[in-house]
């Protein structure tokens, strides 16, 4: 066991040799990101937040998601929110009750199959289905139901004409199932659930982070902006209607809302600016969609552990510095064998040898690590994830830079929002270089612009925006609706609406 650090890592490189430091010092340029980055990054983002938004379009997609405005905190009725995530599936039923800003939960979590990702879409849309229909059955046995309304968050880039349809832009984060593409999505999973028998009526489709930002706002008015950084990376804000040229052939109400989801990890696919390092094009080039999500691919949770295993890699086999010679390193070839847990654990060793890592790269990977090698890999994550904050916050910086907005409230989830250490001071620290407030407040709060951990988007926020589209639709604002009285045909939350 290694003595406690209670000191920060300086003078930790002393014995490191000469040909690491070099390394160490190439890699320090690679992947910092300097305040003057920073701002440039974020000014070419604002540009493209605009263009997305208009009828030619641009990389960053801006998808109008139907979800039109906020919660007042006195929605109503019982709905189902499904979550289809990478690593669960998640089905809640929730209940908005009648004191403001109130409900009541129950949720089952299904493991999502690791097959299923690059599987058939009949499997995606049968197994989804089949975990409904066991929720229902086993939350209500034989009772006689109504048909549901459902919230699905499916946090993929769609384009939605409707609040109940989907086209599926493209696959992110690994997903690779063939014949989903280019399709509305909604039709095959209704169809599993006839097929079924499930009583569940699907109200709204819902990006994670449209969820994100109406769960945040039903219990903080300031919130202005829904943000994901976990395995994927993306955020959605309230644009009012007359700011969406590609919409104005619709003649919707200029000053109405209307929540964008930004799919802002698409960012830069055109390299113009951002930092991209020789690790960052290997990510691509090999991942099943490249040249697409630029931006997502060099900070969000499903690469961190790549490109960090890339640089290690690299570095066994370049011949100026040999790091873990001698060793083999089987499992430190495989793809996508380290995720961001890994470099956590490795931030967070609370060892001056840093004992715990060495630890970790031996059981994990089969490597007995020397002490040099050990700070390198430790200086390595804190550079991945340093720069993974850093970029995020350029995000965010340019949403309140194109809305003008000085002051704001970011509700974020996620994994590495949650988990990663450093991730939010590195994060608020950023947002203080680019938008440049005064020295002097600790940590990020009470800051101008906010990041806050978020409430529970894709189970309250899928549950909420269903609301708000029945509310819409019994109030005569169907827009982005394909069937509006079908929408409220026997659903509970409409005949709770109606006795209203
Ligand atoms: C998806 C987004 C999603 C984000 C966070 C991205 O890969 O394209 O729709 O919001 O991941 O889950």
């Amino acid at each position: 066991m290694g003595l406690r650090r209670v000191t920060s890592r300086k003078g930790s490189m002393a014995d490191v040799p000469s040909d690491l430091l070099d390394q160490i010092n190439r890699l320090e340029e690679l992947f910092t990101v300097p305040t003057d980055k920073l701002k440039a990054i974020t000014d070419h983002f604002v540009s493209e937040l605009t263009k997305g938004l208009t009828e030619e379009g641009g990389s960053i997609p801006m998808n109008p998601t139907w979800c039109m405005g906020f919660p007042d905190g006195y929605e109503t009725g019982t709905f189902l929110a499904l979550d289809m995530g990478g690593t669960n599936l998640r089905v809640c039923e929730i209940t908005l009750t009648e004191e403001k800003g109130e409900f009541d939960i129950i949720q089952s979590k299904y493991k999502m199959p690791e097959e299923l990702k690059t599987g058939t879409a009949d499997e995606l849309w049968g197994y989804v289905a089949d975990c409904l229909q066991q929720f229902i059955e086993y939350h209500h046995g034989d009772e006689e139901l109504d048909q549901l309304p459902l919230g699905f968050t499916f946090s993929y880039p769609a384009t939605q004409d409707y609040i109940d349809h989907g086209v599926l832009q493209r696959w992110t984060k690994g997903f690779d199932i063939d014949g989903v593409e280019g399709q509305d999505v909604v039709p095959p999973f209704e169809a599993a659930l006839a097929e079924r028998g499930v009583p569940i009526k699907l109200t709204a489709l819902i990006n994670d982070t449209t969820g994100t930002l109406i769960a945040s706002a039903y219990t903080d008015t300031e919130m202005k902006i829904g943000c994901i950084f976990g395995t994927g990376c993306n955020a959605a804000y309230m644009e009012n209607c007359g700011s969406i040229p590609k919409l104005a052939h619709m003649k919707l109400d200029p000053d109405h809302p209307m929540a964008i989801n930004c799919e802002w990890g698409a960012f830069d696919n055109e390299h113009q600016v951002l930092p991209r390092t020789p690790y960052d094009i290997i990510i691509d080039k090999e991942s099943p969609r490249p040249g697409q999500q630029a931006f997502e691919k060099m900070l969000a949770g499903l690469y961190l552990g790549e490109i960090f295993r890339l640089v290690l890699l690299d570095l066994h086999q370049n011949p100026d510095c040999k790091i873990f010679e001698g060793q083999d390193v089987g499992l430190l070839d495989k793809p996508y064998s380290l995720d961001a847990s890994f470099l956590s654990a490795i931030e967070e060793d609370p060892f001056e040898n840093l004992s715990e890592t060495h630890d970790l790269f031996q059981n994990k990977l089969g490597i007995k690590a020397t002490k040099p090698e050990l700070e390198l890999s430790h200086r390595l994550a804190v550079l991945i994830g340093t720069r993974a904050a850093r970029l995020s916050a350029c995000g965010v910086a340019a949403i309140c830079k194109k809305k003008g907005w000085d002051k704001a409230h970011v509700g974020a989830d996620g994994s590495v929002f949650n988990k990663y250490p450093h991730f939010k001071v590195r994060g608020a620290q950023a947002l203080k270089e680019i938008l440049g407030w005064p020295a002097g407040k600790g940590k990020g709060r009470g800051d101008p612009v906010e990041i806050l951990p978020a409430e529970d988007g894709s189970g309250v926020g899928a549950a909420l925006i269903a609301a708000l589209t029945l509310k819409r639709v019994q109030e005569g604002n169907v827009a982005g609706i394909r069937d509006p009285e079908g929408m409220l045909k026997g659903t509970r939350a409409a005949k709770k609406g109606d006795e209203v």
